[in-house]
């Protein structure tokens, strides 16, 4: 039996720079994880069990439980025909902070413990976020999603995240983009050791699919404004396709104040303070 953590992927930047024959997205985009996230358990079953999974947790409700379930796509992937798979849901599907993409690495990290199965290659065929949710780490994310590039030197920031409920589906919100091929982020990325300096270098990038997420779900624009209306916000984003944003703050302990401040303003939120890295 082993079991892995599957953290939310935050986007701090996402710059959409160019679109494939085939339609996907060329992007740019340098994106953290939390320490909040669902869990994953992997336990072995004796050959023709099959291979079953069980979600639980507080946002379980609604997620599917059968093949077109990432996690049993990502089993699939690595040849494992016989495991009992649990999944401990706690973060929102369709929200932008890669719940199920995050949900398939951390399945392969379980079954390379439970099992001695390597992590297999082909990540991007399970989704686009997969490959960057393999490393789990500050990375730089380009290509259709299967470049990526760690930034071991990242210092951690501290957030608070808030999805208004609403899940988004991302086709449409790249079908909503009125330009392509933006610019990309600068070849070269600063030093992430300094803290102050990515928060002002942050700035100057951004998320290219925020505006057309925004005119698809009013409440992704009620999301980033109550967001920014917190005390000691300092950069609001939305993260991936959204409806989760995310606000930057100057430490943990502020970040927890404004969580919950904004949880008391909007009880039926989703809100988290969590810290990135
Ligand atoms: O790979 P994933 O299943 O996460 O992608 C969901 C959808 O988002 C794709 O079907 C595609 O419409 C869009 N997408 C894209 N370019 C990317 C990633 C996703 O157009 N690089």
């Amino acid at each position: 039996m082993a079991e892995a953590f599957a953290p939310a992927k935050v986007n701090l930047s996402l710059h959409v720079v160019g679109q494939r024959a085939d339609g996907y997205h060329l992007l740019d985009s340098l994106v953290v994880f939390a320490d909040i996230g669902d869990r994953v358990r992997v336990e072995p079953r004796p050959s023709g069990s099959g291979l079953s999974l069980t979600v639980t947790g507080p946002l379980a409700a609604g997620v599917p439980t059968g093949p077109e379930n990432l996690v049993i796509k990502a089993a699939k992937l690595a040849g494992v025909r016989d495991a009992a798979i649990t999944l401990d849901k706690h973060l929102p599907a369709e929200a932008g902070i890669g719940g199920g993409s995050s949900d398939a690495a951390a399945t392969l990290r379980a079954i390379q413990t439970a099992l001695d199965v390597p992590i297999p290659k082909g990540l991007e065929q399970l989704g686009a976020d997969v490959p960057v949710c393999a490393v789990a780490q500050a990375a730089r994310m380009e290509g259709t999603g299967e470049r990526v590039t760690a930034l071991p030197r990242f210092t951690p920031l501290s957030a608070v995240l808030a999805n208004p409920r609403v899940a988004v589906a991302t086709p449409p919100v790249f079908k909503a983009l009125s330009a392509k091929d933006n610019a990309p982020m600068p070849a070269e990325l600063p030093d992430f050791a300094a803290p102050f300096d990515l928060l002002e270098w942050l700035q100057n990038t951004r998320n290219d699919l925020q505006d057309a997420a925004c005119g698809l779900h009013s409440a992704i624009g009620a999301t980033l404004d109550a967001l920014s209306a917190l005390e000691g916000a300092r950069l609001v984003r939305m993260s991936g396709s959204g409806a989760t944003c995310f606000a930057l703050f100057a430490n943990r302990t502020a970040a927890e104040e404004a969580a919950r401040v904004l949880q008391q303003r909007e009880p039926n939120w989703w809100v988290e303070a969590c810290t990135l890295s």
